[in-house]
């Protein structure tokens, strides 16, 4: 695999890696990593932000007491230049408060090179279906389409494709007949509130290598 990715340090217990969830929904995947962190391990939460000032998800980090922010596009300039001035606020954010690493959970954009390059292997995405298959905003729609029996989630290092990056875990998940998408969003949810956390302290505790 390629060089370039920077893995974050080894994390422990006493220190652990500061991370950053960035969200763009409710968040339901946030409320689980929270949770997980609520006993010591080798990651903790410290920041968490969305590209919506209403993002369900924000609320998980308020309850939390962590700082949480609302950061949405800016409007006045023309749409590369948005993209790029919206990940120049986020970086920033990122930067004020120390942070290590940056979770991707429900997170609904796609992130540039100029932002990917500055986190290149401390970028983490879990996304539903069994990468590389299905990747996208429609995984779920694109799986019943496909008629496959099983698909799964996925967590990965970003890198400057759409998602795609080095696979870090994945776990499948059966399709049932009958199943629409929010049936099987849920049941493939259930599987990433277990599968992201206990990856992130696999790449929190130095044990991944490129
Ligand atoms: C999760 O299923 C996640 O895998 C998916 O969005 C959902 C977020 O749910 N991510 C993507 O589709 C990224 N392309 P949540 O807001 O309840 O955590």
């Amino acid at each position: 695999m390629s060089g370039d990715f920077l893995l974050p340090r080894e994390g422990s217990l006493e220190d652990p890696i500061r991370v950053a969830v960035i969200v763009s929904g409710g968040g339901s995947g946030l409320a689980a990593l929270l949770q997980y962190q609520a006993t010591p391990r080798t990651h903790r939460t410290a920041l968490v932000l969305s590209d919506k000032a209403d993002a369900g998800g924000l609320q998980h980090g308020i309850d939390a007491g962590l700082p949480s922010l609302g950061i949405p596009l800016p409007t006045k300039t023309g749409a590369k230049e948005r993209r790029v001035a919206h990940e120049q606020l986020i970086n920033a954010a990122l930067e004020e408060h120390n942070i290590e690493l940056v979770v991707l959970s429900g997170y609904m954009r796609i992130l540039t090179p100029w932002f990917v390059s500055r986190w290149k292997g401390r970028l983490v995405n879990i996304h539903p279906s069994l990468l590389p298959d299905f990747p996208g905003a429609h995984a779920h729609r694109d799986v019943l389409a496909a008629g496959v029996d099983v698909t799964g989630c996925t967590v990965h290092l970003v890198d400057e494709g759409v998602d795609s990056g080095p696979i870090l875990a994945q776990i499948q998940v059966d399709v049932h007949e009958g199943d629409d998408e929010s049936a099987l969003q849920e049941r493939v949810k259930r599987v990433e509130h277990v599968l992201y956390p206990k990856t992130l302290d696999i790449l929190c505790s130095g044990q991944i290598s490129l």
